[in-house]
């Protein structure tokens, strides 16, 4: 099945719009288990399962309505419709939509765009929000998700609140994972907002046909994945943290076992905070880390030690109580 298929299996058909101008928001969320790797481009099927919670403030926000020809801005600039980031949002737009109908697109994120922070995750979340709401399709949120997936396959995971479970055996469909967690929080280190020069799309892909330890990834997440789930439905921080860090760090040896140092996220200051992590914690200070396709680092930690937290890290710059 090619992805035009797949998006008319879940929307037959498209019909006129049911309002003039719409406003939606998504959040960007956090993957604890890190999906890294496609088995299936078209439809955009991951090779593993991945959990991840969702933020609720942090995102893009998205005004959608027709227009005579297609437009983009994005924080206020118009991108230039010969420019792949043009391209990528108009093809996902058109695929649902059809070509006939054109768009007028403004989104706003309050994070960095394209450094590692999932704001495509909340972008393309955000379209399917809009366009379910311009055109009134009602589509369930486990719709939606698997219509944001062939966007990007994080963004299929912004459109549940809490821990979600993107299931890789299941058609890759995304789930709440119910937890005992009340006070679960995610800090942000930006160590730089440059954009990546490999996006994840392509170093994912390069990970997968040249990476050593692409295999030995594939069984540690299943593994991680298997531990971390019953963790979280119990509420026991210390070893979601222990867990969701290794996962992280297991990702980057990954792309680290290519051996080619462009491609490796990791920069001197993100190890520096993820080495500060571990002796602080060594030393009594319950906080874990994960990082993402970029070099910022995001803390992880229980909203009781946020004073703690905040005074050992000056270099976070903004966090979250997610749950
Ligand atoms: C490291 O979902 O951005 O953040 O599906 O190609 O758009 P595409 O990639 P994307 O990759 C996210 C990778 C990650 C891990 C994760 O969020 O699970």
């Amino acid at each position: 099945m090619n992805r035009k298929d797949y998006i008319r299996s879940i929307l037959p058909s498209v019909g006129s719009p049911k309002e003039d101008l719409v406003e939606v928001f998504a959040p960007i969320n956090i993957a604890l288990i890190k999906y890294w790797g496609k088995k299936d481009r078209e439809l955009m099927l991951p090779y593993n399962s991945s959990l991840s919670v969702t933020l609720k403030n942090l995102g893009t926000k998205t005004k959608l309505c027709l227009s005579d020809k297609d437009m983009l801005s994005i924080n206020s600039q118009i991108v230039d419709e010969d420019s792949e980031k043009f391209n990528k949002v108009f093809q996902f737009l058109h695929l649902i939509c059809g070509d006939d109908v054109k768009f007028r697109v403004d989104t706003e994120n309050n994070i960095p765009i394209a450094s590692g922070l999932a704001s495509s995750a909340s972008a393309f979340a955000s379209f399917v929000l809009a366009v379910n709401a311009l055109f009134g399709f009602n589509l369930t949120p486990e719709d939606c998700a698997k219509i944001a997936r062939i966007g990007s396959v994080s963004a299929g995971r912004s459109l549940h609140p809490g821990f979600v479970l993107m299931n890789h055996e299941n058609d890759s469909a995304v789930t709440n994972v119910l937890s005992k967690f009340n006070d679960f929080c995610v800090g942000f280190c930006i160590v730089s907002e440059e954009e990546k020069k490999y996006k994840s799309r392509d170093n994912m892909d390069y990970t997968v046909s040249s990476s050593v330890f692409y295999e030995s990834w594939l069984q540690i997440t299943k593994r991680d994945l298997q531990e971390i789930y019953p963790l979280i439905e119990n509420g026991d921080f210390y070893q979601v943290g222990k867990i969701a860090e290794r996962n992280a760090l297991s990702m980057h040896a990954s792309i680290a076992m290519l051996n080619e140092e462009d491609r490796f996220y990791l920069k001197s200051e993100s190890l520096r905070i993820i080495k500060k992590v571990q002796t602080l914690r060594d030393n009594g200070l319950p906080v874990f880390c994960t990082v993402d396709a970029g070099p910022n680092v995001k803390l992880l930690f229980q909203y009781k030690d946020i004073a703690s937290v905040a005074s050992a890290f000056p270099e976070m710059n903004f966090y979250e109580k997610v749950v």
